[in-house]
């Protein structure tokens, strides 16, 4: 069996003196969708940035299809093939939609007009709003720009944190479909989900991080299946 796509090990580490990881693991293999579910404050965030490289490490290792790149900046891991939707301010408000997805390929010096039309196939939405300023679209919708952005890199894992927050069921729902089409053209997704129930319904890998260390980790469905998981994580 060849390794998980994205290997993040034994991570340690926080903000300043304070470790807010501890022994914290999460892999994801090609083209599936891992979630991550956790009490407030838990360290999701925090565990998602040391992945993307915006957190030094004390101790653990990142690898991407191998290769350790722990030592490497965030621009240089979206080089290597990471995408990454933060939980809050991931768009440019005052920016059109378009103008934001073009921000979004600002490490191409290719042609990105395929990648650019294969987002608005992905999002019809957001097509129909591309002249708009992206802080005028619904709630929904501006997280649609927010992965789409992402998505101009033709990232391999697409990270993604909290992106229902704040919207509908239908709406997330919907946004969910969409993540199931992309994980479907071999795209990892590792996400955070406040919607526990309904993301893990989706997971093919199930992570519930407390306290800055993994807790349980099992497929959605196992998860979703245990009871000890099911009352104090997902409500009974
Ligand atoms: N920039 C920061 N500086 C200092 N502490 C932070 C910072 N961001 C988060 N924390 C702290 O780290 C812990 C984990 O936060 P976070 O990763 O955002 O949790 P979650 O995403 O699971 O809600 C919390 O105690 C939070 O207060
Ligand atoms: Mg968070």
């Amino acid at each position: 069996m060849s390794a998980p796509y994205l290997s993040a090990t034994g991570m340690r580490g926080g903000y300043g003196k304070a470790d807010i990881l501890n022994d914290c693991t999460i892999t994801v293999d090609q083209g599936q969708i891992a979630v991550i579910v956790g009490p407030n404050g838990a360290g999701k965030s925090t565990a998602m940035k040391a992945v993307f490289g915006m957190l030094n490490l004390r101790e653990g290792e990142v690898r991407l299809a191998g290769e350790d790149i722990t030592a490497l900046t965030p621009q240089q891991r979206v080089h290597k093939g990471m995408g990454f939707v933060p939980q809050t301010h991931n768009i440019f408000p005052n920016m059109t939609v378009e103008e934001n997805l073009q921000m979004g390929a600002f490490i191409r010096k290719d042609d990105y007009s395929g990648t650019l039309a294969q987002v608005y196939e992905l999002f019809p939405a957001v097509a129909d709003k591309r002249r708009q300023n992206a802080g005028e679209l619904s709630g929904g919708q501006r997280q649609q720009v927010a992965v789409g952005r992402a998505l101009m890199t033709q990232p391999r894992l697409l990270m993604l944190d909290e992106p229902t927050a704040g919207v509908s069921p239908i709406v997330m729902d919907e946004l969910f479909d969409r993540i199931i089409e992309i994980a479907r053209t071999g795209i990892s997704i590792l996400m955070v989900e406040q919607n526990a129930r309904q993301a893990l319904e989706i997971a093919d890998l199930g992570y519930v991080l407390v306290q800055g260390t993994n807790r349980y980790t099992d497929t959605g469905e196992a998860l979703l299946a245990n009871p000890e998981v099911r009352r104090t994580f997902l409500g009974g």
